[in-house]
């Protein structure tokens, strides 16, 4: 995301300058070196390198050094000097969300480079007290012994808590997870800094203990894909208020971007790049499976979720023709039903070429990703979503159900026989698959919603 956020702000900014991605092999100082050579007015500095390239830079702030984590380097005479914006960007989202740490209770999850830029900013925004939780306590305690030397050497040596930001009286505290739940005081703000939640572990989540979220007042995941985490999710679910840290994405690159270039960005063009980020990073989705596993009440519910359109292909077909499916099926064959999906499915990839604004979720009937053709148009128009479910379950819920031409007579039978037949096809259409058998409407959305 980064050239597209950077590219985005000289444009709007008529700034000269141009963000590029340079792969810097295991030599670090040499790769250094050869970017400085090459004139480069500054860097982002991403894993794993954010601590490796400190010994070679001509000096880095305070607080960077404390952490012992730099993102951003900025040309100097002497070589290039290290900031960390990370700790900035997570402070302006805090601020943006309309609350502050000052003064409050907060629980760092975690103890890798996020969960050090985490701590910190707590510190220097004047946390009441910091408890940094992780499975290795070892890795937690060393950031709070980093965090105590930073009080020792800066924030006392400044003689001024107030210019520092740290409380005087901040309480720092390393405990294993285990003890979340207890050692949580109600109304906390919390960091979620592991990757437990990560791409493709939507579902896995620190803790899924309640009364650890239930004394959350507000909650940052520092993950912005998947948009919403299971521990997001579990934090609203207790009324806690939870963003992902796709906006500390946009703030640490509006910081390094304002250290660059000497200027301030407008509030209102860093909304505008929020936007166009969020855009680019929504896709369509388009949900295919089996008659009854769920397509259209999870894709109902999905598309309110995101704030998405939602439509189906049989009911566009319906309207179309003036005619049930059950008709068509009757009076002109399964062939000709088969012609006008396909036409149908086109026709939606080449208006999504166009698409602006709203992206939207379709349910596919259950016969449309059969057909190869279909199966291009859909993975072309979005993310395919194969959505799962057992013959046991899907005879279940057709029970009462008279409207599906394909499985007049035996239906029991009839279900398994197809089932059988297409389950293969499903698993290669998908490009994710969701199992709706043991899921609520709600459930499955709220699946479907994480891995989007
Ligand atoms: C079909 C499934 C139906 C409908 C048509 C054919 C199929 O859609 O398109 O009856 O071949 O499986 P749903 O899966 O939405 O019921």
């Amino acid at each position: 995301m980064s050239p597209l956020i950077h590219g985005y702000l000289y444009d709007k900014m008529n700034i000269e300058g141009k963000y590029d991605l340079y792969p810097i092999k295991d030599d670090v100082k040499a790769g250094l070196k050869e970017l400085y050579d090459k004139g480069l007015s500054g860097l982002n500095v991403t894993v794993p390198h954010k601590s490796a390239v400190i010994p070679y830079l001509s000096g880095t702030d305070e607080i960077a050094l404390s952490i012992g984590a730099v993102n951003t380097l900025i040309r100097k005479n002497d070589g290039f000097y290290g900031i960390n914006t990370d700790i900035e960007g997570l402070k302006r989202e805090v601020e943006d969300t309309g609350h502050s740490v000052k003064g409050m209770d907060t629980v760092i999850l975690g103890a890798g480079g996020a969960a050090r830029a985490a701590a910190f900013m707590c510190l220097r925004e004047g946390a009441s007290s910091i408890t940094v939780f992780n499975r290795n306590i070892q890795k937690a305690e060393k950031i709070v012994e980093d965090m105590r030397e930073y009080i020792r050497s800066y924030a006392l040596k400044a003689q001024d808590y107030e210019r520092s930001g740290v409380q005087p009286d901040v309480i720092l505290k390393a405990l294993p997870f285990s003890e979340v739940s207890n050692v949580t005081k109600n109304g906390s703000i919390a960091f979620q800094c592991t990757s437990v939640g990560l791409k493709p572990d939507y579902d896995s989540v620190i803790t899924d203990d309640p009364a650890f979220y239930q004394k959350l007042k507000f909650a940052i995941d520092l993950v912005y894909v998947p948009k919403t985490t299971r521990f997001m999710q579990l934090c609203r679910e207790n009324g806690a208020e939870a963003y992902n840290g796709l906006k500390m994405l946009i703030f640490q690159a509006v910081c390094a971007f304002e250290a660059w270039n000497d200027v301030e960005v407008p509030k209102d063009l860093v909304r505008e790049v929020y936007e166009k980020v969020e855009s680019t990073m929504r896709r369509n989705v388009i949900l295919a499976g089996f008659m009854g596993s769920g397509k259209s009440s999870v894709g109902k519910r999905l598309s309110e979720l995101l704030d998405y359109e939602y439509y189906d292909t049989d009911s566009m077909i319906v309207a179309n023709e003036g005619k049930s499916i059950n008709r068509i099926f009757e009076e002109s064959g399964e062939a000709f039903f088969r012609k006008l999906e396909e036409e149908l499915i086109e026709d939606i990839y080449k208006r999504s070429l166009e698409q602006k604004g709203k992206r939207f979720v379709l349910s596919v009937g259950g016969g449309a990703v059969l057909s190869e053709k279909n199966r291009e148009y859909l993975k072309k128009t979005g993310l395919v979503i194969y959505l799962k479910a057992s013959a046991g379950v899907i005879k279940k819920r057709l029970e009462n159900d008279a409207n599906r031409p394909l499985l007049k007579g035996d239906k029991a039978s009839k279900i398994e026989e197809l089932l059988k037949q297409r389950e293969a096809v499903y698993e290669e259409a998908g490009d994710l698959i969701i199992d709706t058998d043991p899921d609520t409407v709600e459930e499955a959305a709220l699946k479907g919603e994480r891995r989007i």
